[in-house]
């Protein structure tokens, strides 16, 4: 009786510690897989962050690469533990709270996320044409588009150097940071292929000899120093506005639209409510013009993918301005890819940087990319057809070139170039509206045309 008592009691025992353990054990899993979802990185805390939520998943190419795979990496239950533990601290800044902008002090290395999913060796293995169309704010939203050859895998011909994008993310670069967004790099040093080593200082604004006795502000340049909007872009709302435009989501055939929708996002307003009825008034001021315009059957088409782009544009409006944080917007988070809006790649080629013997991160812009070709209604400058297959010159392969070649345009470059006509009228290679249109601000050419007035 005893030990059928026993037995029984056992039994029970034991089917009692096996539920706990499956209940404990799944409460475990549900809670460890909630805690590395999307929605409790983005929404948990009272909507700590709700800028990177909307743009992970509206914009970015990564909504189906969740939070935790780039900021704590893919790797396997334990380490990933171990690694989470380390950001219990956000709890800490969540009763304290946080600087604004934020900025990201926990995130793992690129080894540990990107790299898990881009291989080095695959991540750049092909140079690939970028094509960037901008529309004027003119009746027909004039469109052009700018085609650019990226040089990601180096260049591949002449006697040049080959220094790629890998070789930046291979430990080769080390820099000093003055800010948390890395907005602006005064310090760098390059290891070069052959071992040498190179160091560049901005020699407008030298670090002093306590900056640069400092040691925890030297990082060493990975993936995400480039890709850095790579999990939630902050686009400015007007090439949000070109990219509506050129992939048709926004038809360019209504007058003046890109005017209107420029002066939409530029409006000043406090709150959502008001930005609703700024939009509803637009809405309804520009349907009636078009009315007007014209009662073509395309234009009646277009005017209903209009009525439908009524609350995503409302939605940019919002977010643009990010109103859940006082005073920040896009620009509040730098992109540092490309050079347009913030300085990017400009942060180091920018002409100020130079070693104690003048020698210059290249500043050319056919160091990265082709000369950008500019076609406005389909046509390519003759020039530019010309050119191609054509050999650079020895002088142009200086890599302060760009400083030089407004001094150094005589007659003796029209045998390649064709005759000089400046301006940015794109018809010819003087002309060329995508070097000369924009205004370069971090570009300092003039750095490296006097580098002993320095
Ligand atoms: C879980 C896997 C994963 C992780 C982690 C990841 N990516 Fe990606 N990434 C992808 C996939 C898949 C695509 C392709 C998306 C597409 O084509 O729409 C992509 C696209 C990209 C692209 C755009 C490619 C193009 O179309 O031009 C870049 C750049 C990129 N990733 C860089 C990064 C960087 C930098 C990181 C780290 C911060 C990272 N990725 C982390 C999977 C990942
Ligand atoms: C020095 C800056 C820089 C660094 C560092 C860098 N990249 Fe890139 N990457 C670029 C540029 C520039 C492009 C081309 C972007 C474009 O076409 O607009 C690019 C393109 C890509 C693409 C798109 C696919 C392709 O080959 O065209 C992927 C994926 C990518 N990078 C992943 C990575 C990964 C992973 C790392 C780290 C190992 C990394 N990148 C480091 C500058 C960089
Ligand atoms: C593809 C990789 C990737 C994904 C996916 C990703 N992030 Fe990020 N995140 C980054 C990188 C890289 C930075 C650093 C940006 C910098 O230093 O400029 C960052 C920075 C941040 C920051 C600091 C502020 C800022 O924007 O620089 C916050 C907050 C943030 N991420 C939240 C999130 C949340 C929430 C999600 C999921 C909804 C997410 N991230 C998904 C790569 C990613
Ligand atoms: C932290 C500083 C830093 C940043 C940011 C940076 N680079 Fe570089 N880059 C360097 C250095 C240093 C060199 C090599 C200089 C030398 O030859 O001594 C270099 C060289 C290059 C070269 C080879 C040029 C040649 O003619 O050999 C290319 C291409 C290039 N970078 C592209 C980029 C692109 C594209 C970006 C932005 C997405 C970028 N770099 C951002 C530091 C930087
Ligand atoms: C250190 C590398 C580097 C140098 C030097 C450089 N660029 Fe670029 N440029 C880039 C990258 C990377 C992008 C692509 C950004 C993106 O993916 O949107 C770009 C984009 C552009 C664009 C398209 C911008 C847009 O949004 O329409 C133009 C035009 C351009 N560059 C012109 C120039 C000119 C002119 C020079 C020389 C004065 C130059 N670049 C020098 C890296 C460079
Ligand atoms: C023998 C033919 C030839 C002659 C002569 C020549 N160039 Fe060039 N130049 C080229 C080619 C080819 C390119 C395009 C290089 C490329 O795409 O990489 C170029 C590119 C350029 C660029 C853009 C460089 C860059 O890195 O962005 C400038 C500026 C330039 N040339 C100015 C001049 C000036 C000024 C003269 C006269 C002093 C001149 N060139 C003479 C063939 C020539």
């Amino acid at each position: 009786m005893v030990m059928k008592l026993t037995g029984y009691t056992i039994v029970i025992g034991i089917a009692l510690l096996v539920a706990a353990f499956l209940l404990i054990g799944s409460a475990g899993i549900a809670t460890w897989e909630y805690s590395n979802s999307d929605q409790f990185c983005g929404q948990a805390c009272h909507q700590v962050h709700p800028q990177e939520p909307f743009a992970h998943s509206v914009i970015s190419q990564h909504s189906q690469v969740s939070c935790v795979e780039c900021h704590i990496g893919r790797m396997g239950f334990l380490e990933s533990a171990i690694e989470k533990a380390g950001h219990i601290k956000h709890a800490w800044s969540l009763i304290v709270g946080y600087d604004r902008p934020l900025y990201s002090t926990s995130l793992t290395s690129a080894e540990k996320s990107c790299v898990s999913c881009h291989p080095k060796d695959t991540a750049h293995h092909h140079n690939s044409i970028r094509t960037i169309k901008h529309y004027d704010q003119d009746a027909k939203n004039t469109e052009h588009k700018t085609s650019l050859i990226m040089r990601t895998m180096g260049r591949s011909f002449g006697k040049e150097t080959r220094l790629d994008m890998n070789w930046h993310a291979s430990g080769a670069v080390k820099y000093r940071i003055d800010d948390p967004q890395q907005r602006s790099i005064r310090w760098v040093e390059a290891t070069l292929p052959d071992g040498s080593k190179r160091e560049y200082q901005d020699v407008r604004n030298p670090l002093s000899e306590q900056e640069l006795a400092l040691t925890d502000n030297v990082k060493t340049m990975d993936c995400i120093n480039c890709h850095n909007q790579a999990g939630h872009p902050f686009f400015n709302p007007e090439s949000v506005i070109d990219m509506a435009l050129s992939s048709g989501i926004l038809s360019s055939k209504l007058p003046f639209v890109k005017k209107r929708m420029v002066d939409l996002v530029n409006k000043d307003f406090d709150t959502a409510e008001q930005a609703q009825e700024l939009v509803d008034h637009a809405w309804t001021e520009y349907l009636a013009e078009l009315e007007g315009i014209s009662s073509k059957k395309s234009k009646k088409e277009a005017v209903e993918d209009l009525k439908q782009l009524q609350t995503p544009m409302l939605g940019l409006m919002v977010r643009s301005k990010h109103l859940e944080d006082e005073g920040i917007d896009w620009s509040s988070f730098p992109d540092h890819m490309g050079h347009r809006d913030t300085p990017g790649c400009f942060r180091c080629h920018n002409g100020r940087m130079q070693t104690d013997d003048n020698l210059v991160i290249p500043v050319n812009c056919t160091s990265c990319h082709s000369i950008p070709l500019v076609t406005t209604r389909g046509r390519i400058p003759p020039y530019y057809t010309e050119q191609i297959g054509m050999r650079k010159p020895r002088d142009h392969r200086d890599p302060a070139y760009m400083s030089k070649h407004m001094d150094q345009a005589t007659e003796s470059c029209d045998s390649c170039h064709g005759a000089i006509n400046y301006g940015n009228d794109d018809k010819s290679h003087c002309s060329n509206s995508g070097c000369h249109s924009a205004d370069w601000k971090n570009l300092d050419l003039d750095a490296l045309r006097t580098p002993d007035a320095n």
